[in-house]
């Protein structure tokens, strides 16, 4: 384990792309020894997770984190280096150092596993360290040497996407939880065991999604400004490298307007998009999408109604089956269109 920093390894070409069902293990081509095989699989997965996470925190967002969008490289044509950017470096740095590290503890790789360098020690009043704590450092030292090798350059852009790798690593650090378990005289808990455990991934993604909406624009030198390409400009020192911004996610270009279609950008603009209304089950960021997604954006709402079947009336009968009947409702959704035409699309839904 010691020598394993040491290896090198090649990764992509010019640039790696997350397919639309999963990140390629031919996107990484490794050279030197096969051990390093052993990790790709989980480092797919991983980044995949992060990727799968992104879309379900922008689900209901302009920007919802389009295919287009995840590629990690700096020598991608689309080289934006905005919020956005921020938020897919962070999440697929974390999801690559939180799969690895949960494949650590299921025991799946030889040279890893809990961390018990704490155990029998005491923690605090009333408990020590025991059971298997998650070892999120062989996790952090595999996503670094994955995720951050796919940054070749020097510019400030590769060093805003290294700084929120590592935002994404430490946010994986943040939001572990201690996990306890009761000893003592017949439950009495007068005694416990305690390990240090990860969140689960969606609590991860809160917790990134909410630095993404705090994220720190990074002010570029002047001159760099005006020569046109802000984020090859020079990196002038700022706030971002206090040690208290360094678990902060920062960009350096503003992001541009996601309303409206822009082929050269990359951008799709929401007509089209499907949003929420009218749904009790939503949260009020989720029922306000109407809004954010058409009407803000210039667009109009217009709902579509499709029929749908499902089982309804379910009686139990002795004995013992339950018969139901085959109950029609409609099924109203809504979507952002430029002008409304076909509001009454009525379809076959399924049950
Ligand atoms: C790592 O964990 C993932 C699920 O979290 C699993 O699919 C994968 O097979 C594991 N990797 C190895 C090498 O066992
Ligand atoms: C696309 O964005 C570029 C850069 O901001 C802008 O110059 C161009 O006018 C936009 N095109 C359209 C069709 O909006
Ligand atoms: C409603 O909320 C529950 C719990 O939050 C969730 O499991 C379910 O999928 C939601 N249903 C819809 C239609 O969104």
């Amino acid at each position: 384990m010691g020598g394993l920093l040491m290896l090198r390894v090649a990764v992509g070409i010019c640039c790696v792309t997350f397919g639309a069902s999963a990140w390629s293990v031919n996107n990484f081509l490794i050279t030197g020894p096969k051990a390093y095989l052993t990790y790709t699989t989980s480092v797919a997965l991983g980044a995949q997770s992060g990727i799968e996470e992104c879309k379900f925190q922008f689900a209901w967002e302009r920007w919802n984190c389009p295919e287009n969008a995840l590629q990690l490289s700096t020598h991608n044509r689309l080289r934006s280096a905005t919020r956005e950017t921020s938020f897919i470096h962070a999440i697929s740095s974390a999801g690559v150092m939180y799969t690895i590290t949960k494949n650590c503890s299921m025991g799946d790789f030889e040279n890893c596993g809990c961390d018990e360098s704490k155990n029998g020690k005491t923690g605090g009043h009333g408990w020590i360290w025991g059971g298997c704590s998650d070892n999120v450092e062989f996790g952090e030292r595999i996503s670094k040497l994955f995720v951050d090798s796919l940054e070749k350059g020097k510019d400030a852009r590769a060093l805003m996407n290294l700084h929120n790798n590592r935002a994404g690593r430490l946010a994986v650090r943040a939001t572990m939880k201690r996990t306890c378990k009761c000893h003592g005289i017949s439950g009495s808990c007068s005694i416990q065991t305690c390990w240090l455990q990860l969140a689960n991934f969606r609590e991860l993604g809160n917790y990134l999604k909410a630095k993404y909406e705090r994220a720190l624009k990074i002010e570029m030198d002047k001159r760099q400004l005006r020569a046109g390409n802000s984020a090859e400009g020079h990196w002038v020192p700022t706030e971002a490298f206090l040690p208290s911004a360094e678990a902060e996610l920062i960009f350096l270009e503003e992001s541009p307007d996601y309303c409206t279609r822009n082929s050269s950008l990359g951008i799709y603009g929401t007509e089209g998009r499907e949003c929420l209304q009218n749904s009790r089950n939503t949260s009020r960021w989720e029922q306000c999408s109407c809004g954010r997604l058409c009407t803000e954006c210039g667009l109009q709402v217009e709902e579509r109604r499709t029929e749908a079947i499902s089982s309804c009336n379910c009686k139990f009968q002795w004995c013992c089956t339950v018969k139901c009947d085959q109950c029609r409702h409609v099924v109203s959704k809504y979507y952002c269109t430029r002008s409304p035409g076909s509001a009454w699309s009525w379809g076959k839904g399924s049950a």
